[in-house]
């Protein structure tokens, strides 16, 4: 009789010890911020990162994080929403000192996709767990594949130029190129027909800019490949060279990504100098970088510090079997 009372307490105390943590659960909220937030890839990987929240019970918010004002504002949208974390394509990977500030300051789980944050003194942040593409193998496959189609034209290499748009202020950009550049040099291509194209930025528009000059400054060839970070840079390349007057028939651009931009392109009625893009499963980076935050915040498990992905080569062929293979 007298044991009832004492023990009637401590399942009492045991069920409140456990509640918090099973309300917890219950309301985990994670920021997916991007810095394109208008370019199919970004788009994809946040439905992805959405669509596991729907299935594990989770709230994924989705944010642009077009610069560092708006990513530190987002972070502090997402602290007062009582988010536990977020995953973060920064716009400007130097910027992760200050982000990680911001966000320890609220005691948050960070964990980037695609850009790696770097130091103050340009290495990777190893302590931000990172998921993105294998820059310089992918770089390779890009190389590989404009080789082969080159070989297919019989296209005589001293008569080839290379249009090279390049972002070396973000490091998966460069060696992403540069994989390419190595690729192509191996296969026989003439180091002194390739030609730097900086853009400011990873869209078309600033691929387009950068582009255009080259075209009109060297038009002593006959052909011309075009190869970028990403697709969409690799699409301005290829507008610019319609604009300069060349014809699919002389162009070969192979850029990375697969998304909604390489697919539009692939579905027009008549081929374009896009002859194709590596593609990787946003889908899977949108989702797996949710999954290893999720697991983090509710669980503990640190993700580990660097995980890289791979691509498969998509062309006009078989873009729509790819794309299915890879859940986009
Ligand atoms: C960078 C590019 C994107 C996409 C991702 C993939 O962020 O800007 O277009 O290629 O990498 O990792």
């Amino acid at each position: 009789m007298s044991r009832f009372p004492i023990l009637a307490p401590l399942t009492f105390g045991a069920c409140l010890a456990l509640s918090p943590l099973t309300q917890a659960q219950d309301e985990i909220k994670l920021g997916f911020i991007v810095k394109k937030p208008e370019q199919a890839w970004f788009i994809n990987e946040q439905d992805a990162a959405t669509r596991l929240g729907e299935e594990k019970g989770f709230e994924v918010v989705r944010l642009a994080g077009e610069d560092g004002q708006e990513v530190l504002s987002a972070i502090d949208n997402l602290h007062s929403q009582g988010a536990q974390g977020f995953v973060i394509c920064p716009p400007d990977v130097r910027l992760g000192p200050t982000i990680m500030r911001r966000a320890e300051q609220y005691g948050m789980k960070v964990v980037t996709v695609d850009d790696r944050f770097v130091d103050a003194d340009g290495e990777p942040m190893e302590a931000v767990p990172h998921l993105g593409m294998s820059g310089y193998k992918i770089g390779r496959q890009v190389g590989n594949a404009i080789a082969d189609e080159m070989e297919a034209r019989n296209w005589d290499p001293d008569d080839v130029a290379a249009l090279r748009i390049t972002n070396y202020e973000l490091p998966t950009a460069k060696k992403r190129t540069d994989g390419a550049t190595d690729a192509l040099l191996e296969r026989g291509f003439q180091e002194d027909n390739i030609f730097d194209a900086p853009q400011q930025n990873t869209d078309t528009s600033s691929a387009f800019s950068a582009a255009s000059p080259i075209f009109s400054q060297n038009g002593d060839y006959e052909h011309w490949v075009i190869y970028a970070l990403n697709e969409e840079s690799v699409l301005g390349g290829v507008r610019a060279s319609e604009q300069y007057g060349l014809t699919a028939e002389d162009v070969i651009g192979v850029g990375i990504n697969g998304s909604g931009a390489a697919f539009a392109e692939f579905s027009r009625e008549k081929p374009t100098g896009f002859h194709g893009t590596v593609a990787v499963s946003s889908t899977m980076h949108g989702r797996q970088t949710a999954q290893n935050l999720y697991d983090w915040v509710t669980e503990g498990d640190k993700p580990k510090a660097n995980t890289e992905t791979t691509g498969t080569l998509m062309t006009r062929e078989n873009w729509e079997a790819v794309r299915d293979e890879l859940g986009l």
